[in-house]
């Protein structure tokens, strides 16, 4: 017996050292001092002995457990130390380490136009003014020179502001979302502040939706109001503006047209960019343009009864207004190959994260 003993302690010494991780030595714990380890089992037999053998054996089987005990406790701290080095490794922070960067955003590339177009306008002495894009049909339609009913009004499709089951109605009629931001000439006007420099860039609303419409976009309005005012002068001012956004080289025609608000009224286009107003491109007709123009927008010599609702004598007064959409005229810069507009507000970062 006083052997075996002796046996189990160094078979528990090797596995002891043998052990390195915490796991691994409470396997060894449970097979030699578990309550059915090898130590339990071996003085299991010591009661079939005689007394003076189980005496010496006993005396054998306390030497080796406090043994195996010690060289427990000393491998215990060595493995807890171990493994605590390798988990301060493992987690270790490194406060020297850059931290990641912010994202930063930008402006959405609307807004970036804008900035733009009135930085361009300031240039020529124009003021940037703000006017509501929820406003009365009065200010959108009635002094514009579109009376009540009027079918000039259809092209316009609006929105009409509906309360509490109602459509909303006062002095002014009814309120609308502004489908344009002519909305804001008479307003300019009423403020009496002679001669008008104004540039004003704004949301608009109407009920559409194609690959050249949305429901909300933006639209710049310019109005020039002075003495002796002149299609020249709005003529200059468009060319100006042209050749600043679009670049040296382009040029402006006047189209006659129709708005109720002007007279006369022209739509005004820009010399195509891709086949440079020729209309032909690589011995084909030109895929952007229709002819070598592209059409920017609506423009006009303001008609008699608009400076009348703003309280100005046309006698002594003229001037000139235009209203393009940023949009589409974003659209037509050279490089930005949007064919469908729609793709602006779907607020795709594939798409936006490129301006
Ligand atoms: C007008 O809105 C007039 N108020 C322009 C004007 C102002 C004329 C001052 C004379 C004097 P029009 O409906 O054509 O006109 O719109 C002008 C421009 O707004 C269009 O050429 C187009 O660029 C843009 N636009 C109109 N509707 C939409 C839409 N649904 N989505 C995107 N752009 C639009």
């Amino acid at each position: 017996m006083h052997s075996a003993f002796q046996t189990l302690q160094t078979d528990a010494e090797a596995a002891i050292l043998g052990a390195l991780t915490e796991p691994a030595l409470e396997a060894v714990r449970v097979e030699f001092l578990g309550r059915k380890g090898r130590l339990a089992d071996l003085m299991s037999k010591l009661g079939s002995l005689s007394p003076e053998e189980r005496r010496e054996a006993g005396q054998a089987a306390n030497v080796a457990k406090s043994a195996i005990e010690g060289f427990f406790a000393a491998a215990q701290s060595r493995v807890t130390a171990a493994a605590r080095t390798e988990r301060l490794k493992s987690e270790a922070l490194d406060i020297t380490e850059p931290g990641l960067p912010a994202t930063a955003g930008h402006l959405h590339l609307a807004s970036q136009a804008m900035e733009e177009i009135a930085d361009i306008f300031k240039g020529l002495g124009f003021v940037r003014a703000h006017h509501p894009e929820v406003d009365w049909d009065y200010y959108a339609f009635e002094s514009l020179n579109m009376p009540k009913d009027h079918p000039a009004r259809d092209e316009w499709e609006t929105f009409f502001v509906d309360q509490v089951g109602s459509i909303m109605t006062g002095a002014k009629g009814k309120v609308v979302l502004t489908p344009h931001t002519s909305n804001g000439q008479v307003r300019e006007m009423e403020r009496q502040r002679l001669p008008i420099r104004m540039i004003s860039l704004g949301r608009c609303y109407r009920r559409q939706s194609t690959a050249r419409h949305i429901p909300m976009f933006h639209q710049f309005e310019g109005l020039m109001i002075d003495e002796a005012v002149k299609i020249t002068d709005l003529q200059g001012v468009c060319d100006y503006f042209v050749q600043r956004f679009f670049g040296a080289g382009r040029v402006t025609r006047l189209r006659p047209y129709h708005f109720r608000f002007t007279e006369p009224s022209f739509e005004i286009d820009i010399s195509c960019g891709a086949c440079e107003g020729s209309g032909f491109k690589e011995g084909a007709k030109c895929k952007l343009c229709k002819g070598g123009w592209l059409e920017l927008g609506g423009a006009g010599m303001v008609h008699p009864n608009v400076l009348k609702a703003g309280g100005l004598d046309p006698k002594k007064y003229q001037g000139f207004a235009f209203g393009w959409g940023i949009e589409r005229t974003l659209a037509m810069r050279s490089g930005l190959k949007i064919d469908d507009i729609r793709i602006l507000y779907r607020n795709d970062l594939r798409f936006l994260s490129q301006f």
